[in-house]
């Protein structure tokens, strides 16, 4: 997806710019590009493909430029290309912008523009904007900026420069995030935290529609109407090195590694097993709603939609109320049946996913309650949701989906406990199990990483292979979509997850010899089921890997590899038994030599429908 830096100070803005988009890559791109106010024009550059590709083209240019800004782009409005990347300018090249998300009435704004003289140079939604300013410009970017604003639809965040104006950067968001870091005699801003943590920890996180006017030493915040807003700082957290790879050779494999971490912060202040309590304040003030709510619905894409099915078998089995799960894109078309009393809940890593967003909306305009799980404070989605109950993933950077799947687990157990125990529905005993064993499964999870040497030797055997199947009933199936995801996204292999009962009914045909399937089988009162499943696998010499609890030593008779997972109450079997399907695809990927982070035409997040 697109990312956004800006720099305004003392030093020479171009390094900067280009180490701030670097911090933006793991946001998926096509091209890159930098605009500096340099003697006396602005100098653009840019470039399709990498950031290495730019700064080629910046080796030997000497920028002593202090003002500028940047921009990677995700192709949405025209093809990557040099002439459709970022930073735009208008007719005069006196102004210059880059901009994420889409201006949805460009094609009029466009005709207008042209009518009146203006000449377009690119393919993009994007090109607009410069153009507009050029229209609306009399000498103060911020005015040009509040009135342009107001000729546009759509979601956007767009930071501007003027040639007149070099002490000088305007920016705006709505819909699209946006911040701006707080520096001592400079300032920064971005699309995204990590781009500026190198810099500062102080930001303002803009709101929708408020718009930052940003100099060396003063950043100022207004909104539509260009009343000033007063902003609260916020300071940021997480360490530096979350934010970079540290010792591992991904961010990927990183991720999958802090995922004990991951866990323990979640759970932090939400479990006291000693008094056997599940807390959880975010939703205790409406406690009157979540008691008396009808009916759940859980929306969701990618990754977070196969969190939310997990959830809707520990809801409805601790819970005892109905719950639907849809991925967003569909829920928000399909009139769904959602109303007063009903609870809608949202899943989402980043907070920002488009069809996510619209979703909420869709279930709030419809009377619905929504509560957001998201791992980013600040969000879209947590801003707008009713009640909100953060993963405590810290940043999570590669493009396929580990921590943020693990903890947002964790939120959904904690939930259904925590309902389930209010609402009278679940079984004592159970309950206490639960607590315990969630207390522990952090520690369980570190367990587990431990079979990682098993599952390279798995992945080495099977690295050629251009299909694989992952089977499994109840929540062994909803943890198997999210392996096949896994391994799709990032090792090009095609995938299938099957219920394992429904195999026999078409998907069996395509079992033949040495087709890797991956079996699991942790649900004990479905284990004899899945040991006949396996066995129809088995027969048509496929080679299956086994993942069970330890002790289920009747699965090695029917499978050629196995994996087990240390003891937990099974209901919690998900977050183990991911674990070393997030591994598998990890070390398929790495040995087939993709780009394991970003692998190709998927983004981070995606904010555009
Ligand atoms: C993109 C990412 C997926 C992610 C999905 C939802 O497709 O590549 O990994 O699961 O978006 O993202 P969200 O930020 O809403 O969880």
């Amino acid at each position: 997806m697109c990312g956004i830096v800006g720099y305004i100070g003392p030093k020479p803005a171009a390094p900067i710019l280009i180490s701030g988009l670097k911090k933006l890559e793991y946001r998926g791109y096509d091209s890159a590009g930098i605009a500096v106010i340099e003697d006396s024009h602005i100098k653009i550059t840019k470039s399709v493909g990498k950031i290495a590709n730019l700064e080629e083209k910046l080796s030997g240019v000497i920028l002593n430029a202090t003002t500028g800004i940047g921009h990677t782009r995700w192709a949405t409005h025209g093809k990557p290309s040099d002439e459709n990347a970022h930073p735009h300018l208008d007719c005069t090249g006196k102004f210059a912008v880059v901009h994420n998300g889409i201006i949805e009435n460009y094609l009029d704004l466009k005709e207008e523009l042209m009518a009146e003289g203006h000449t377009f140079r690119s393919e993009t939604d994007t090109e607009v904007l410069a153009h507009l300013l050029e229209k609306y410009y009399a000498g103060d970017l911020l005015e040009a900026v509040i009135k342009l604003q107001k000729r546009l639809h759509g979601s956007y965040a767009a930071a501007f420069l003027a040639l007149e104006e070099p002490g000088r950067i305007v920016a705006v968001r709505k819909d699209s995030p946006l911040i701006v870091g707080l520096g001592d005699g400079e300032n920064f801003l971005a699309s995204d935290i990590p781009a500026i943590l190198n810099h500062t920890r102080k930001t303002y996180i803009l709101q929708d529609g408020e718009i930052a006017e940003l100099t060396a030493n003063t950043v100022k915040v207004y909104d539509m109407g260009g009343n000033p807003v007063a902003k609260e700082i916020y300071e940021v957290t997480w360490n530096a090195e979350e934010a970079e790879k540290g010792g591992y050779a991904h961010f990927m494999q990183k991720e999958i590694f802090e995922q004990p971490k991951a866990l323990r912060d979640t759970l932090a202040g939400r479990l006291d097993a000693e008094n056997l309590e599940v807390k959880l304040p975010e939703i205790e003030e409406n406690l009157e709603f979540y008691k008396s709510l009808n009916r759940i619905f859980i929306s969701a894409c990618g990754t977070a939609y196969h969190a939310g099915l997990v959830g809707k078998y520990l809801l409805e089995k601790l819970v005892r109320i109905p719950v639907e799960v849809d991925v967003a894109s569909e829920f928000r078309y399909r009139d769904p049946l959602i109303g007063r009393n009903d609870l809608l809940v949202v899943i989402s890593q980043s907070g920002e996913t488009a069809d996510t967003l619209a979703a909420l909306r869709e279930a709030k305009k419809r009377g619905a309650r929504v509560l957001a799980v998201t791992n980013v404070v600040g969000s879209s989605v947590s801003r707008e949701a009713d009640d909100v109950i953060y993963t405590w993933a810290g940043p999570e950077i590669a493009v396929a989906s580990t921590k943020a799947y693990t903890t947002q687990l964790l939120v959904m157990y904690l939930f259904a406990l925590y309902l389930g125990r209010v609402k009278g529905t679940i079984d004592e005993k159970l309950y206490k199990e639960m607590v315990f064993g969630l207390k522990e499964i952090p520690q369980k999870v570190q367990e587990v990483l431990e079979a990682e040497d098993k599952v390279i030797e798995f992945a080495k055997k099977h690295l050629n292979k251009e299909d694989a199947f992952f089977i499994g009933r109840g929540l062994d199936f909803a943890v198997s979509l999210e392996g096949q995801l896994k391994l799709k996204e990032i090792s090009y292999i095609h995938a299938e997850a099957y219920a394992a009962g429904e195999l026999k009914h078409g998907t069996l045909a395509l079992i033949v010899k040495d087709v890797p399937v991956i079996a699991l089988a942790t649900q004990e009162a479905l284990f004899e089921k899945m040991l006949s499943n396996i066995k129809e696998v088995n027969a048509r010499e496929a080679t299956i890997l086994g993942i069970a609890f330890a002790g289920k030593k009747e699965i090695a008779k029917v499978t050629d590899e196995q994996i087990y997972l240390p003891r937990v109450p099974e209901l919690l079997a998900p977050i183990l038994a991911v674990v070393p399907l997030q591994l598998l695809a990890y070390h398929m990927a790495v040995l087939r030599g993709n780009d394991v982070d970003k692998p190709r035409n998927l983004a981070k997040s995606v904010t555009v429908e």
